[in-house]
């Protein structure tokens, strides 16, 4: 708390020891809790990755947390927040002196290896929110051991890329002060702009060869950009140009 300068996000915190995924709970109690929750425990059991993969998450060497929110847009507008994330996580890196690229929508990578994961889930009626779930996953201080051999190829943590422990309080506020300085913007004007800056910036995709897989097929292209919605712009093969809300984008030859 000593670090937090915010208004909102993270000012109500549940902690727990051990849980089996932040997501889950989040999702529990989101209707009885205020905007800006934040659920984090020191160790997941049953830690949530996308496409139903599951995320490492041991005792005490990692971030695992989960942000309640509850925007007054459309369900569309959701995708944005994961970039607000990521924008966010890549800028209190950045004040803590790391430095590191956004793989959009939802990976934040160092060295071209995955330190972070984002997992965005939502409810929604009648084309209004009920709440997001935004789950943040950072390894911050495992070390080479925590990861199993097909991992250690493509993620890596803080501490090994930096030779030495990171403040995990201290990355935790400056993950919440910089994710509500842009969040604000985002609910109010629906203005992403400085966030959009950030994410091409310092994009670990853009000019790069991508495979995009969208209902099950699979095409080659290159990132050209990434526009103002914060849909990535891709040119495949074909020369045909096609602006990608989300899906599972991954990067060839990383
Ligand atoms: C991914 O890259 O596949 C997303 C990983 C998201 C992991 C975080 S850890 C905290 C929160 N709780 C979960 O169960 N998952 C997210």
């Amino acid at each position: 708390k000593e670090y937090l300068s915010t208004k909102f996000v993270g000012r109500n915190i549940c902690y727990f020891d051990t849980i089996s995924s932040t997501n889950m709970e989040a999702k529990r109690i989101a209707l009885k809790n205020p905007e800006g929750t934040v659920v984090i425990s020191e160790e997941q059991a049953k830690g949530k990755g996308r496409l139903d993969r599951n995320w490492v998450s041991p005792p005490k060497k990692g971030i695992w947390m989960s942000m309640i929110l509850k925007p007054e847009t459309e369900p569309t507008k959701v995708a944005k927040i994961t970039l607000l994330g990521a924008a966010g996580v890549n800028k209190a890196l950045e004040d803590m002196g790391i430095y590191s690229k956004i793989k959009w929508p939802n990976d934040i990578v160092i060295d071209g290896k995955k330190v972070c994961g984002i997992l965005t889930e939502m409810s929604c009626e009648l084309n209004m929110i009920n709440y997001v779930i935004m789950g943040i996953g950072i390894n911050v201080n495992m070390d080479r051991e925590d990861f199993s051999e097909n991992l250690i190829n493509k993620a890596t943590s803080l501490k090994i890329e930096q030779n030495k422990e990171i403040n995990r309080k201290e990355l935790l506020a400056g993950i919440l002060n910089r994710f509500e300085e842009f969040y604000i913007p985002f609910k109010e004007d629906n203005e992403i702009s400085e966030v959009i800056e950030i994410c091409k910036k310092n994009s670990a995709l853009i000019g790069k060869k991508v495979r995009v897989i969208k209902d099950g097929e699979t095409k080659t292209g290159k990132a050209l950009d990434i526009n103002n919605e914060g849909q990535l712009i891709v040119m495949f093969e074909d020369g045909s140009i096609e602006n990608i809300f989300s899906g599972e984008v991954s990067v060839r030859g990383l």
